[in-house]
């Protein structure tokens, strides 16, 4: 049994299953910058310790599983080789869990959205606490996920997907199970045991029979549409639309004080 930490990551390791938690409750676990490098370094340390076969990903507190990308550190950006730099680490986060030859589920704990959502979209399937919400707010800043719009067809079908890019409507976790995003809601106070049951199971079934079913099932996406992704994402932070609204949120917060 060990723990350690990646920046905000707190890695958990014990019986073969890792979990992974964003711990950054006072932010609603809002990931920044590092946390794509923290999460692939954290990754790599179970795909290589000899002993962990199955991942959970959470959140930490009562709130949220993730609120997505830290938007105080977006209007610190500058530049477009900032912005692709940034684009390219973050989507290099979403990729290292899908490539991962291990089975990664996120357990949502409260609030998915932006990243967060596309964290859960990520993993190899979630289950959810039934006060979890989702959704993909990026709009409101001028943005797309871009991960999210090239994952969420796949997963909920492509008007759905479509819906939550365009309205950045928040849907409730029965929605998010009826939709497919989520494959099991749970009470809230049982969400990590659950996770934990599921894992356990999991664990105890061929390591190699779990990573093969992953790979086949896995359809990579390809190379083209993950450049252009980069390439349009990193295009609309240097909008001025993506300005003005990161500015306003950062002035809202600084409103509250
Ligand atoms: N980036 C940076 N900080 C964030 C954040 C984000 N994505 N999401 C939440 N936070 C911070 C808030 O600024 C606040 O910080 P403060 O206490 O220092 O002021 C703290 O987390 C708590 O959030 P708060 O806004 O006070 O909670 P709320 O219940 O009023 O609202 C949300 C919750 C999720 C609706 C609201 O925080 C929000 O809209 N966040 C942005 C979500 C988003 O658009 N994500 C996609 C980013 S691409």
């Amino acid at each position: 049994m060990s723990t350690t930490r990646f920046g905000d990551i707190e890695l958990h390791r014990a019986d073969h299953i890792a979990t992974l938690t964003i711990d950054r409750p006072d932010k609603l676990n809002a990931v920044q910058w590092r946390f794509w490098k923290d999460l692939r370094e954290a990754l790599a340390i179970c795909e290589t310790d000899g002993d962990t076969r199955f991942v959970i990903l959470t959140g930490a507190g009562e709130r949220a599983f993730c609120a997505g990308g830290d938007i105080v550190e977006f209007g610190e950006m500058e530049g477009l080789d900032t912005m692709r730099a940034f684009q390219l680490d973050a989507m290099a986060g979403f990729a290292a869990i899908e490539r991962s030859p291990l089975t990664v589920m996120a357990a949502v704990n409260g609030l998915a959205m932006g990243g967060g959502c596309e964290l859960a979209l990520a993993c190899d399937f979630a289950i959810a606490s039934d006060n979890a919400s989702f959704a993909l707010p990026e709009a409101r800043l001028g943005l797309v996920p871009g991960f999210g719009v090239l994952r969420a067809p796949d997963a909920m079908g492509r008007a759905m997907a479509k819906f939550m890019v365009a309205t950045g409507e928040r849907i409730g976790a029965q929605r998010a199970y009826e939709v497919g995003l989520v494959q099991k809601v749970v009470p809230a106070a049982v969400l990590m045991a659950e996770a934990q049951a599921l894992a356990a199971k999991a664990a105890s079934f061929s390591p190699l029979a779990l990573t093969v079913g992953k790979k086949l099932m896995n359809r990579q996406i390809d190379q083209a549409s993950f450049d252009y992704s980069v390439e349009a994402i990193t295009v609309l932070q240097a909008s001025p639309e993506r300005n003005a609204a990161v500015n306003a949120f950062i002035a809202s917060q600084k409103a509250k004080v």
